[in-house]
């Protein structure tokens, strides 16, 4: 106790985040947090606010620190290859007549996951959809409103194939709406992972949990406690996906490694044998999984050391250590400091940076497709695709700008253009530089775009 007053107030507050929210704050990082505790602290001083945050009266305060501290980066569809071994294997796996398969989206953000979750099962109908019931959990208050409201913006559709979105999404001028059918499928709630609830936790309540990309930012021994409680919260045999830089090793022996094509995931270790729905994972364990939590890749030398932070999606880190790098002001790093803004959502910071890198030969294709990708985000596709075109001028070389160029075109019915651009497209992206591919690539890998631009051809040819 005597300890604990005696620590400044600023380490008292970062260390009550920790223990009520999870998330861990390095010392180097704990700056960051001063001026939140200053705003919230103004009008009962630090101590009365330390002493409401240690009190029963702090529901309130605590949603608000909530809405301000995590970290809600998702997309639709994101990590295709674990959704894709979702869809074919472990749901089919999982179905009985009748009988109802529940999936967890633990740490759901917006609700991009698992509308992507019940959007797959109708689309590829391989197990009947009434069957499935997704919910979707997290702390963020602002960020489950968001969810059951279901109005997205094109960034959060940006891995969207153009005829799901026409499908399953009704556009506004206030963005896409997801329709009905799939909206109701999925149920939201607010609630914090750290939090005893044992009701909810009750062995054998689901079949599916996902926990992707949330215990990044948690410590070992909080990941520890959580993964626990999932443990038991599944079936035997259930299953369980986390982000594809996260792992179990060293977290807990309850699960088996699986693997199918590029995902890595987990099953619930059974005491009877369970259906088998893919091969468990012999050494050596695969490179994307194999650092503990929160432990990064090894590093190479320079900017190229930042790359598989990116391929991870690991946003946060890839800032921290590009602002360390010597090479960080050469127009390169500035790329790099750009496409995380980006990656962030501010727009405003990666447009100012892209355009500071037209003027520089190095980066100039980059730098227009960077600006292109901030206007289509504004919703300005005209725009856009001016400056995928020029950025396709700037290094002819450059496929993913003849891929955006192409799919604008056909969407503003310019289907000869859209034609001429999506063949280049697919005729360069087997050369594609890998750089361009992480930065750019938006997740999907060669194979992936290699996909995107077959679809977009043939969609061509099917307009009359
Ligand atoms: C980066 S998002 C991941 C969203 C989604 N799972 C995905 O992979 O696209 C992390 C989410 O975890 C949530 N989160 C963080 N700490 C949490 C906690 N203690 N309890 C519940 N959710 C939490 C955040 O609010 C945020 O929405």
């Amino acid at each position: 106790m005597t300890e604990a007053l005696s620590r400044s107030p600023l380490a008292r507050f970062i260390a009550l985040v920790e223990q009520r929210l999870g998330l861990h704050y390095e010392p180097e990082q704990w700056g960051e947090l001063a001026p939140l505790l200053f705003e919230r602290s103004a009008s009962r001083g630090m101590e009365g606010y330390l002493s409401l945050l240690n009190s029963t009266a702090s529901e309130a305060e605590w949603r608000a620190l909530a809405e301000r501290l995590t970290v809600g980066e998702t997309y639709f569809l994101r990590h295709p290859a674990q959704l894709e071994v979702l869809m074919s294997k472990v749901l089919p796996s999982l179905a009985q007549p009748g009988a109802p398969i529940r999936v967890l989206c633990a740490g759901c953000s917006t609700g991009e996951e698992p509308y992507s979750i019940a959007l797959l099962c109708r689309e590829q109908g391989k197990v009947d959809p009434s069957q499935l019931r997704v919910l979707g959990i997290d702390v963020n208050p602002r960020a489950i409103a968001h969810a059951r409201n279901a109005r997205y913006s094109p960034w959060s559709l940006r891995s969207v194939p153009q005829a799901l979105r026409e499908r399953w999404f009704q556009r506004s001028s206030e963005g896409f709406f997801l329709r009905p059918a799939l909206r109701d499928q999925v149920l939201f709630e607010e609630r914090n992972l750290l939090e005893d609830a044992p009701a909810f936790w009750a062995p054998a309540s689901f079949h599916v949990i996902l926990c992707r990309n949330v215990m990044l930012y948690f410590p070992a021994e909080v990941t520890r406690k959580i993964i626990a409680r999932m443990s038991q919260a599944l079936v035997p045999g259930g299953y369980l996906f986390l982000g594809p830089s996260e792992t179990l090793r060293g977290i807990s022996e309850d699960f088996e490694l699986l693997r199918s094509a590029d995902a890595f995931y987990y099953r619930r270790k059974a005491p009877a044998p369970a259906a088998t729905v893919a091969e468990p994972v012999s050494t050596p364990v695969p490179a994307t999984v194999k650092a503990p939590v929160r432990q990064p890749p090894p590093m190479q030398e320079g900017l190229d050391a930042l790359l598989p932070l990116l391929d991870a999606e690991r946003y946060a880190e890839a800032w921290a250590r590009l602002d360390a790098l010597p090479q960080a002001a050469l127009p390169q790093g500035q790329l790099l400091r750009a496409v995380l803004h980006l990656n962030a959502g501010r727009f405003a910071e990666a447009e100012h940076a892209g355009q500071q890198l037209l003027s520089m030969r190095d980066t100039e294709a980059s730098a227009h497709f960077l600006l292109g990708v901030c206007l289509e985000h504004s919703g300005d596709e005209a725009g856009a695709r001016n400056r995928y075109a020029a950025a396709a001028r700037a290094d002819p070389t450059f496929a993913l700008s003849h891929l955006r160029a192409g799919t604008l075109a056909r969407r503003a019915g310019n289907v000869a253009e859209a034609r001429v651009a999506l063949r280049m497209a697919l005729s360069l992206l087997p050369q594609e530089k890998p750089l361009r591919l992480t930065l750019f690539g938006g997740g999907f890998g060669r194979h992936g775009l290699m996909q995107v631009g077959l679809r977009e051809l043939q969609a061509c040819t099917e307009v009359p």
